[in-house]
C-alpha cells in the first residue's frame, strides 16, 4: 500500500510537471524520466521549475530585435576619458588620488571578484583562480589578488570586505582552496564568497531546452552579468549598506596585475559623482581583440570586437590616433546604488544570445558531440549597466602596468599563461630597477603583493647589493 501512495505521488508530480512544459513545447524533457534514480528525477524536477520558460521565449524570439550593433557602431564616437596624463578631468591626478585615499580610510570601498566562468578556453580543470600564475612563486590567481586586497587593508588601515562570486562549477572547490590557505590573510568575516544563478542551454533550430548527459539539464553561469542579482540574492547587498559601503570595486579572476582599489580611479570616480566607472586602455591596433568603450547618441556603451565592423574598427582622428581607442579591461567601479537598482528590476540587465558548441543528449537517449555551433547560450555582460549609470566616466591606464589577463592555454599567442608570466616579471623588472637595484638580463622576478603593491612602495623597501642573478621572489608576510 505504502508503495502504491509513493508511485501515485511521484507520477502526479510528474504529471504536474507534463503539463508545465507542454505550454512551451518542452516536454522532451522527460522522456527519460523512468530511467532516472528517485534523486535523479528530484534535480530534474528542480530544475525544471527553476527555469522561466516563458522569458526563454521572449529572449529567443528578441533575438532579431537585439541591437545592430554595425549601425551602432557606424555612429560611435571616443568616449569621454580622463587619458594617462590628466587630459579629460578638471581634476588633477593628485587630487583624485586623495579623494580616493579618503574613501579608502573611512572604509566606503569594498571589492567584488567575479569568479564564477567556466574558463573553457584555459582548459584547466580547476576554478581559473587557482591557476599557479606567479612566474617565481606559482602563486595562484586568487593569492596574487586576495593579497592585494590584504596590502590595501594595511595599507589604509581600515576593513574592506571582498565578496567573491562562484557558479555552481566553481563554488564547492573554491571554497575549499580559500579555506586550505587561510582566505591569503583575509579574515573570514571580511570574505563573503556567493553563488551566481545558472542558465539552460536551447537548441538553436527549435528553442528546445537541451538535456546533458546525466539525464538533467547542463546550466552555465549566467555571465559576469548574473553579479547584482546574487548578490542581492546573498543578502550583500543590505550588508553594504548597514556597514556604510559605498563603492565597489570590481575585478576579474584572470587578471594578475590588476591594481586593486586604485586610490586615482576611486578619486576620479567619486569627484564626478559617477555610479560607474571603467578602465580602458589604449588599443594597439583598430581589430584588438578587446570590447570597445564608445560613446553612442551620448550614452557610454562597449561593443565586443566580435560586433564592430572593420570600417568602424579602422577610423582615424585627424591626428592619424584611432577613433575607437579604448579597450575595455573589466575593471570597474559600482556605487552600491546601481547595483540596488540593477539587482530590483528597475535597469534590469539584458541576455547576451550566443551561438556555441554544446554537447547534448537527444530523444533516443544518445549523447551528440556537434561538430558546428547547434545551441543558443544567455549571458549577462556586467558592463552593460553603463548606459543605465548615471555619470558613467571613462579612465585610462597603461596596459603594461594594469592588464594582462589568463584566457587562454599555455602555448596560445596572446593571453597565454607565458605571456602574462612575461608581464609580470618585466614590471617587477622595472620595480626593482627605478629603486636602484640591477637584474641580469634573463632573470625572473616577482614582487608578492604583501612585500610591495608598485613602485614606490619598492623603492621604499627594497635594497639589493649587487646584481640579481637567479630566480627572486620578494615577499613579506
Ligand atoms: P570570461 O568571459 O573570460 O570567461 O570571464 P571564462 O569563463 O573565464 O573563460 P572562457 O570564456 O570559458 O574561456 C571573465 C571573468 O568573468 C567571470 C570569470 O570568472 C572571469 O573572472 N565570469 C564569467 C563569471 O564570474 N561568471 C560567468 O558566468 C562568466
Amino acid at each position: 500500500m505504502i508503495g502504491d501512495r509513493s508511485e501515485r505521488r511521484a507520477s502526479a508530480g510528474d504529471d504536474d510537471l507534463r503539463k508545465r512544459l507542454a505550454v512551451f513545447g518542452q516536454e522532451h524533457l522527460l522522456a527519460g524520466w523512468d530511467s532516472l534514480s528517485a534523486d535523479m528525477r528530484q534535480k530534474l524536477a528542480e530544475q525544471i521549475r527553476g527555469i522561466d520558460f516563458a522569458r526563454i521565449e521572449r529572449w529567443l524570439r528578441s533575438q532579431t530585435a537585439q541591437h545592430d550593433w554595425a549601425a551602432l557602431a557606424r555612429r560611435a564616437e571616443p568616449p569621454p576619458a580622463v587619458r594617462l596624463d590628466g587630459r579629460g578631468s578638471p581634476y588633477t591626478p593628485e587630487q583624485a588620488r586623495r579623494r580616493g585615499e579618503e574613501m579608502l580610510r573611512a572604509g566606503r570601498v569594498g571589492v567584488v571578484l567575479v569568479a564564477g566562468g567556466q574558463g573553457t578556453r584555459l582548459g584547466f580543470d580547476h576554478p581559473k583562480g587557482c591557476y599557479a600564475i606567479g612566474p617565481v612563486s606559482g602563486a595562484s590567481l586568487f593569492q596574487i589578488l586576495l593579497e592585494k586586497v590584504l596590502a590595501v587593508r594595511r595599507r589604509y588601515g581600515v576593513s574592506i570586505p571582498l565578496y567573491l562570486m562562484t557558479s555552481p562549477a566553481t563554488h564547492e572547490e573554491t571554497l575549499s582552496f580559500l579555506e586550505a590557505h587561510g582566505r591569503f590573510g583575509l579574515p573570514q568575516s571580511d570574505v563573503t564568497v556567493f553563488c551566481q544563478g545558472t542558465m539552460p542551454a536551447v537548441d538553436a533550430a527549435t528553442g528546445k531546452v537541451l538535456l546533458g548527459e546525466d539525464g538533467c539539464i547542463s546550466l552555465s553561469p549566467d555571465g559576469h552579468g548574473g553579479m547584482p542579482a546574487a548578490l542581492r540574492a546573498s543578502g550583500a547587498l543590505d550588508d553594504l549598506r548597514r556597514s556604510g559601503v559605498e563603492q565597489l570595486f570590481y575585478m576579474q579572476v584572470d587578471n594578475p596585475l590588476v591594481s586593486v582599489c586604485d586610490p586615482e580611479f576611486i578619486g576620479y570616480h567619486v569627484l564626478a559623482g559617477s555610479e560607474l566607472s571603467t578602465q580602458v586602455v589604449a588599443k594597439h591596433n583598430p581589430l584588438d581583440r578587446v570590447g570597445n568603450v564608445v560613446s553612442v547618441d551620448g550614452q557610454v556603451r562597449i561593443i565586443e570586437y566580435s560586433d564592430l565592423p572593420d570600417d568602424a574598427a579602422q577610423q582615424r582622428q585627424p591626428d592619424g590616433s584611432l577613433k575607437l581607442w579604448a579597450g575595455n579591461i573589466a575593471v570597474h567601479v559600482f556605487s552600491v546604488e546601481l547595483l540596488r537598482r540593477a539587482s530590483s528590476g528597475e535597469s534590469e540587465l539584458p541576455f547576451h544570445l550566443a551561438r556555441k558548441k554544446v554537447p547534448y543528449v537527444d530523444e533516443r537517449g544518445t549523447l551528440v558531440e556537434p561538430a558546428e555551433p547547434n545551441a543558443i547560450k544567455f549571458e549577462r555582460f556586467i558592463f552593460d549597466l553603463l548606459p543605465m549609470a548615471r555619470q558613467p566616466l571613462v579612465v585610462e591606464v597603461d596596459e603594461a602596468s594594469c592588464f594582462a589577463p589568463v584566457k587562454n592555454a599555455p602555448g596560445a599567442e596572446r593571453d597565454s599563461p607565458e605571456r602574462v608570466q612575461a608581464q609580470m616579471i618585466a614590471l617587477h623588472r622595472l620595480w626593482l630597477e627605478a629603486a636602484g637595484a640591477r637584474v641580469a638580463a634573463g632573470v625572473a622576478v616577482e614582487i608578492s603583493p604583501l612585500f610591495a603593491l608598485d613602485a614606490e612602495e619598492t623603492r621604499q623597501k627594497v635594497n639589493l647589493k649587487g646584481e640579481v642573478i637567479e630566480p627572486l621572489y620578494l615577499r613579506s608576510t
